[in-house]
Parts: structure tokens; sequence; C-alpha cells
């Protein structure tokens, strides 16, 4: 097992969130069902966007245009189930840990780093950090929400799968290896210093870091 990799041969995590974060998100499962289908939007957004910048690298519009068309599919998923318990979509401002985590990973870059392999790192870890909390609430969550996220799991986890192994095609494992050892460290933090809050990516700070 590569020092990068989890015994699933997905990106580790280097801070793991505890069960405790399953119970905070459940308080107020119509919040979290909205913070979730922004994540959708935002992640076939992000999608689309790489695939605009760098349409000719190999397999990318192929690839990208499939994920941009499931994340929005997974967006109709959740806000059906919103809806359905009776939410509604409110209108949120950025998501304060991928914020956070592109802040922190464009301080990091040296003179010498490449913003692409960064770009392509931090969606896999985004992935990542998602397909964790998924699987956390598969395995609480009970009804239609424990059917959601088992639902979507194995979906997320063929993202992170998918934006890590594209970074090692284009650039090299050689070049993406040791910049994804670095971010792994800087994910774990930016995870652990997000606020408390009924969200995909919340964490358990009492007020921002
Ligand atoms: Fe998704
Ligand atoms: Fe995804």
């Amino acid at each position: 097992m590569a020092a990068w990799e989890d015994e699933r041969g997905l990106i580790a995590l280097r801070w793991r969130t505890g069960a405790d974060w399953v119970d905070l998100v459940l308080a107020d499962p119509l919040e979290l069902l909205d913070d979730h289908a922004h994540c959708e939007l935002g992640a076939a957004a992000a999608a689309q966007s790489f695939l605009a910048r760098h349409p000719s690298i190999n397999r990318v519009a192929e690839k990208l245009s499939a994920t941009a068309i499931e994340e929005l599919r997974h967006f109709r998923t959740v806000h059906a189930l919103l809806h359905e318990l009776g939410g509604t979509l409110s209108s949120r401002g950025p998501n304060a840990y991928v914020e956070g985590l592109q802040a922190a990973v464009r301080a990091s870059r040296t003179a010498e780093g490449d913003p692409l392999v960064d770009r392509l790192l931090v969606a896999a870890l985004i992935e990542r950090r998602s397909l964790e909390r998924f699987e956390l609430l598969a395995r609480r969550a009970g009804g239609r929400l424990g059917d959601l996220y088992r639902e979507l799991a194995p979906s997320e986890l063929g993202h992170a799968a998918l934006f890590v192994h594209l970074c090692f095609e284009i650039r090299g494992e050689a070049l993406a290896v040791p910049r994804l050892l670095e971010l792994q460290e800087l994910e774990a933090r930016v995870a652990r210093e997000q606020t408390r809050g009924a969200r995909i990516h919340s964490g358990f700070a009492e007020r921002a870091a």
C-alpha cells in the first residue's frame, strides 16, 4: 500500500470524523439536505469548469462531462427528498470547507508548484471527505435519509478515485504523490477547523478558526 492510500486504495484521510458528527448533523436533516444539494450543484459546476479549461487533456471531456451529469442527477435526488420532507432550497454562500481548502492549497504552493495538480487533488480530497461523511450517514441514519446516503456513497467513491487517477495519468505519480501527501495533511486541518452545524463538511469548532 502506497503512503497516500488507505486499505481500499483511496486517499487516506489524516483526520477521521467521529461518530458524534452524525448526531450533530442529524439534529437538523433539512439543513443538512439543503447544504448537500448545494454541494452537488457545486460539484457539477466544478466538473464543467475543469472541462472547459482543459478540454484537450486525454479522457477529460468524456470523464468530466459524465461526472457533471451525475452530480446534477444527485442534486435532483437530494432536492426531491428535501422538498418531500418539507424543506426548501435556500440560497447559500460559498462552501466554507471548499473555500478554506482552496485558499490553504494556494497559499502552500511554491513557485515550482503545479496548479493543475492542485486542482485535481483538491477535487479528489473533497470527494474523499464527502465519501467519509456519506458512509457515516449511510451507517447511522434511518429511513429515507439512510437510503439516500447508501445510494450516493458508491458514486462518491468513484469520483474520489477518478480525480486522483486523472492527476496521476496527466502529470505522473512521481510528481503528484509528494504534493498529495502534503495536501492530505492540509485537508485534515481544514476539515477539523470547520465550524459546527448541519452541513456535509461541518466540523466541531465553535466559530471560524
Ligand atoms: Fe455527487
Ligand atoms: Fe461527487
